[in-house]
């Protein structure tokens, strides 16, 4: 049986007192982007310097609790690519993949420019070689130009277009948390599928997951589904509240097990799903 822990507070706190016990195996660090956006716990409108100095410390403190080859995937936007590599190279993170996350919605128009249609997930290793990665196999739509069907599917590579974002209005089905009236718990909410994808590529059963900036605590709850351990920190007690109770009464829209046959032509995928483990295997 999984475990999880969660702390509320500001993850720096936690991460400078050395009060993460025990090592850590994969990171998802999704933190607030620094826009301007309405958080009642955190200014989301810092100087530059002071953003990046924030970033590079928790990625820093983050390496050093991590085990050897153990990952971390640091989401943000494309504008900010640069900050993200460059904090994640000065903290001694070895970049592996640079993965563009395709939105399905349409682009968002800028003036004097190409519309804005992707994020960016930087994923590095503590060390060059990671120490878990499981190469998944997906069945997307075949091309239209293409004539045979493929048997068993394609590797899953750094462009991830086959997963929906919760800003895509009703198409994001019922996974948005919504209060009574029908308004966002929380904005910036990462789907389910997106966690499920990087805990199976970049973790075993057992291991532990990280996640700093936890939000509605998504990756506890994939986490939690896939057999692995998770410690997620957040700084509003409000958002942590919620994580309890999504975490103690799982919603259907929340259930890993529909992206099961996704990866249905993945080698070993019981094993990576964590299912022989279930089964004391
Ligand atoms: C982009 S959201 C994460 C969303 C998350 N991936 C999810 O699926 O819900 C960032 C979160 O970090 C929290 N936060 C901001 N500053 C923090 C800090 N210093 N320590 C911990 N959490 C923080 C915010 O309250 C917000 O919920």
């Amino acid at each position: 049986m999984a475990d999880y822990q969660i702390l509320t507070g500001n993850c720096l706190d936690y991460l400078k007192n050395k009060r993460i016990s025990g090592k850590i195996d994969l990171t998802f660090l999704d933190p607030p982007f620094n826009q301007n956006k309405e958080y009642t716990f955190h200014n989301d409108n810092l100087s530059l310097d002071e953003y990046w100095k924030i970033m590079a410390e928790v990625c820093q403190k983050t390496i050093d609790i991590t085990s050897d080859g153990g990952a971390i995937y640091f989401m943000q936007r494309e504008k900010n690519s640069e900050g993200v590599l460059r904090c994640l190279r000065e903290s001694g993170w070895s970049l592996q993949n640079l993965i563009i996350w395709k939105k399905r919605t349409s682009a968002v128009p800028v003036p004097n420019k190409f519309g804005k249609q992707y994020q960016i997930l930087a994923y590095a290793t503590k060390g060059v070689k990671a120490r878990v990665f499981n190469r998944l196999r997906i069945s997307p739509p075949l091309p239209s130009n293409y004539k045979i069907k493929r048997e068993n599917g394609v590797y899953v590579t750094d462009v991830w277009d086959d997963i929906r974002e919760l800003t895509s209005g009703y198409f994001a089905g019922d996974e948005a948390i919504r209060g009574k009236s029908g308004e966002r718990f929380h904005k910036q909410q990462s789907p389910i599928a997106l966690l499920t994808r990087i805990i199976l590529s970049s973790s075993k059963a057992g291991d532990t997951v990280f996640d700093p900036f936890t939000g509605t605590g998504t990756t506890l709850v994939t986490a939690y589904q896939l057999h692995r351990n998770s410690i997620g920190i957040e700084i509003d007690p409000n958002n942590s509240k919620m994580i309890y109770q999504r975490l103690r009464k799982m919603r259907d829209s929340d259930n890993v097990e529909k992206y099961y046959t996704e990866y249905s032509h993945t080698g070993k995928l019981a094993q990576i799903w964590g299912r022989e483990t279930l089964a004391g295997k």
